[in-house]
């Protein structure tokens, strides 16, 4: 594929990273009804693509495939020289059942799974390393001088925050506990921002802003539904491994985002863009976001993804993107 994906600064750390990142969320997905989303021989493939398109930042989680994400990405990396990609891996969620010490953010739970995450990428470093939801149990001094460690030890290089969780009270608590202790701060937000999805805007934007913390959206295309490929009427597509989730057609299949894809459609008929092209092109020009991290199950998909980076929008058409009707929204942790 001819395409060279640009490059942005990551807030205002000093790292570079594509102005679209690769999200590897499905790699060793099991949906609901039982379906593998994406096998290794096709994350490999959807790698290749990525590479091929100039991409260089590629988003996992300890959790993603039960670790198999991690390790097909560190086998793919491995042909590679590694110094070339920039990886943000996540730990949170529970690795085991029935252990309390073995979720969340507590010393023990942080450090054993950051061991697993490099040894499964078969790398000595993390480019970033976000907590995948906060934790109220944990002592906020706690995981932060845990995380101080890993970034002063040379294991992780940023840290970065998930979710609408930390909200901007939290996050700016937390950041002002590292000021006054010299630990590294939280310089990179993940929440979900998407054209129908805006809980965000508002307060959370603003700080991000204020504070030159870089904002690396997941789910940009709404799961799929920015796409165009659901329509009104119609049963979801068999295609479609997001109807497979529970709650996603109630939550997604709604008027009022119908009205906004209607608008991202009329945008991309006069620029000769597809709808997810669109709304990929959207993030690209909003100025507090630095990269969507999109994903894909095809290489035909992520192909189309891609090009986004080619699309242009007028002033007048992100005001009519930014400005369509969209909402109620889930507050989603
Ligand atoms: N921090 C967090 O808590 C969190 C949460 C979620 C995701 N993430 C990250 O964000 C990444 C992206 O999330 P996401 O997968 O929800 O992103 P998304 O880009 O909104 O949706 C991707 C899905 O939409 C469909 N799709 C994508 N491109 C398409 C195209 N051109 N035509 C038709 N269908 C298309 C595919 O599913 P179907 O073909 O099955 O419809 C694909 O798997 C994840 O991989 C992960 O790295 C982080």
């Amino acid at each position: 594929m001819s395409l060279d994906l640009d490059t942005v600064a990551l807030g205002t750390t000093g790292l570079s990273v594509s102005e679209i990142a690769f999200g590897t969320w499905r790699f060793g997905r099991e949906t609901a009804a039982g379906n593998l989303e994406t096998d290794r021989e096709t994350a490999h493939r959807l790698l290749d693509a990525y590479e091929g398109a100039g991409g260089r930042f590629i988003d996992t989680a300890n959790v993603y495939g039960e670790g198999d994400s991690e390790h097909w990405i560190g086998e793919w990396l491995a042909k590679r020289d590694r110094e070339e990609f920039v990886l943000a891996s996540k730990i949170y969620f529970p690795t085991r059942e029935n252990d309390p010490n073995a979720g969340g953010l507590n010393r023990k739970h942080l450090r054993r799974q950051l061991d697993l995450v490099l040894d499964r990428l078969d790398t000595e470093y993390l480019d970033i390393l976000f907590v995948h939801r906060w934790d109220e149990q944990t002592p906020l001094r706690e995981f932060l001088s845990t995380l101080d460690r890993f970034v002063k030890s040379g294991r992780v290089h940023y840290l970065g925050a998930s979710t609408l969780r930390p909200d901007a009270w939290r996050l700016a608590r937390a950041n002002e506990l590292a000021r006054q202790h010299g630990w590294e701060p939280f310089s990179i937000t993940q929440p979900r921002y998407n054209l129908v999805n805006r809980e965000i805007e508002g307060a959370y934007m603003e700080f991000c802003r204020e504070r030159g913390i870089g904002i690396v959206p997941w789910s940009p295309l709404a799961q799929g539904f920015l796409t165009g490929k659901y329509e009104r009427e119609d049963s979801p597509p068999t295609d479609s491994t997001a109807s497979d989730t529970e709650g996603w057609r109630d939550r997604y299949l709604t008027e009022e985002n119908f009205k906004t894809l209607d608008v991202v459609r009329a945008v991309g008929e006069k620029l000769g863009a597809t709808p997810a092209q669109v709304a990929l092109a959207y993030h690209r020009h909003h100025p507090d976001i630095t990269a969507p991290i999109v994903g894909a199950r095809t290489v035909d998909q992520l192909e189309e993804n891609l090009q986004a980076g080619t699309v242009s929008l007028s002033a007048e058409q992100f005001d009519r993107l930014e400005e369509a009707e969209a909402g109620p929204f889930d507050n989603l942790l």
